[in-house]
């Protein structure tokens, strides 16, 4: 949804070798699920690290819509979801956030009854929801899709079922946790998702008495409590924004120490980066320094995967640094049908891309030029920062709205770095 980030640019005067240290944030994919299952909760949840997004702003706007009451001070965000006056999500905040979708399992399993409009389709291409519908029909919630809304109700009470996932999918391993948590009996999901988004979903829940295990493995079992009471959690760090910073880093040759981190949950991007010629070495077991040649090596094919594979989260800024590689790097995009907009902004900054069909051949240039370019998607927009800080010349983002979703601080982080980056 555009907000006043409409109108501001990014203007990256590129060339500067990065080097310094940042913190990281914490992970927006973990909040939203979190602060959805705040809704289950009798009392005051309090979320630690959450940042400042504008997605997490929608969802802390839905909260309010329920009845909850949500408030912010610094990177900690308190619900309290004592008294729900509503399980009606209105259609102008489920298109502002496609993952508001989560918000279903939790508000239908503290209330019996949800009502929401279709998420429809979003940048990346169709983002159907067709594996958490059949999941909830399964649960026992029967769902009427009219109209372009969504009207479910299990005024029963929802019943724990064995879910088979044809795909796992983050979303539908999520909203699946979320109903089970409280619903009757034991839930089993097979072919879970294993994201580490889950394992912290999990945990949350388990702070406030729910019982679940095997989560970030491929089966996870919920037996039902009637009741979930509050607690405080500290959401993970974003692994995506710390490959961004490592392929910022990267692309300028330059180094950064990312304070804050998890290595484990980016054991895939590790051993591409160092594949390339980058050196990474892990401190006190949550810093990461990487340090870059001047010549780097393209890597070769690079082929998205559910986690613990290749994140196509990532898939956009490698492929910005992949363009300033000695080489070719194939990537083979397999999780979204529609990941490939920022190709045509990246070719404006120099770039030597094709695409065939889900394939992006990326044949490496000795360096980037600066371009006047838009963000297509959020990390489209990382990627065409990425991009610029190593394109020659002056180079301007727009639509940073999408950026602003998943960055909190991107531009003071990349100035903090040594970038020559400013926010007209
Ligand atoms: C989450 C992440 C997103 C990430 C994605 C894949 C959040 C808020 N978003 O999105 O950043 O890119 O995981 O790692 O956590 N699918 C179906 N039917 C469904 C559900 C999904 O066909 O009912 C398909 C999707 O179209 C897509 C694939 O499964 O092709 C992956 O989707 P999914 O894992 O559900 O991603 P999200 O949860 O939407």
């Amino acid at each position: 949804m555009a907000n006043s980030a409409e109108s501001q640019k990014l203007v990256i005067c590129g060339g500067r070798r990065l080097g310094g240290e940042v913190t990281l944030q914490g992970a927006k994919n973990s909040a939203l699920p979190i602060l959805a299952g705040a809704v289950l909760c009798n009392g005051e949840c309090v979320l630690h690290n959450c940042p400042r997004l504008s997605d997490v702003d929608a969802a802390c706007r839905i909260l309010s819509c329920l009845g909850c009451k949500c408030s912010r001070s610094g990177n900690s965000v308190s619900i309290n979801s004592s008294e729900l006056v509503s399980f009606d999500v209105p259609g102008d905040l489920m298109k502002e956030m496609r993952s508001s979708i989560v918000f279903l399992g939790a508000i239908i399993g503290r209330m019996g009854r949800c009502k929401l409009s279709f998420p429809g389709g979003c940048e990346l291409g169709p983002r159907p929801i067709d594996l958490h519908l059949a999941a909830l029909r399964k649960m026992g919630v029967d769902i009427k899709e009219e109209h372009g809304f969504l009207d479910c109700r299990a005024e029963k009470g929802i019943q724990g079922a064995a879910i088979s996932l044809t795909f796992p999918s983050v979303g539908a391993t999520e909203n699946i946790i979320l109903a089970a948590v409280t619903a009757k009996g034991i839930t089993e999901i097979h072919n879970a998702a294993r994201e580490p988004e889950i394992i912290d979903l999990s945990e949350f829940l388990k702070k406030c008495g729910a019982k679940i295990t095997g989560a970030g493995s491929g089966t996870i079992y919920i037996e039902g409590t009637a009741k979930l009471l509050s607690a405080e959690h500290e959401v993970i760090p974003d692994r995506i924004v710390a490959a961004t910073y490592m392929c910022c880093a990267a692309i300028t040759r330059g180094e950064i120490m990312l304070k804050k981190t998890n290595y484990r949950h980016i054991s895939a991007i590790i051993p591409i980066l160092e594949q390339i010629g980058c050196k990474v070495y892990l401190y006190d077991n949550d810093k990461l320094f990487l340090t870059a040649r001047k010549d780097l090596k393209a890597p070769g094919t690079l082929r998205t995967m559910v986690y613990p594979g290749f994140p196509t989260d990532t898939q956009p800024m490698m492929m910005a640094l992949a363009s300033t590689l000695d080489g070719t790097t194939v990537f083979v995009e397999t999780i979204f049908d529609n990941r490939f907009r920022h190709v045509s902004e990246l070719l404006r900054l120099g770039a030597k891309i094709s695409i065939e069909g889900s394939v992006a051949i990326v044949e490496g240039v000795k360096r980037l030029s600066a371009a006047d370019v838009d963000s297509t998607d959020l990390r489209g927009g990382a990627a065409l920062v990425t991009a610029a800080l190593n394109a020659d010349g002056v180079s301007k983002v727009s639509n940073l709205y999408h950026i602003d979703r998943g960055y909190a601080d991107l531009e003071a982080d990349l100035k903090a770095l040594g970038a020559d980056i400013k926010r007209i």
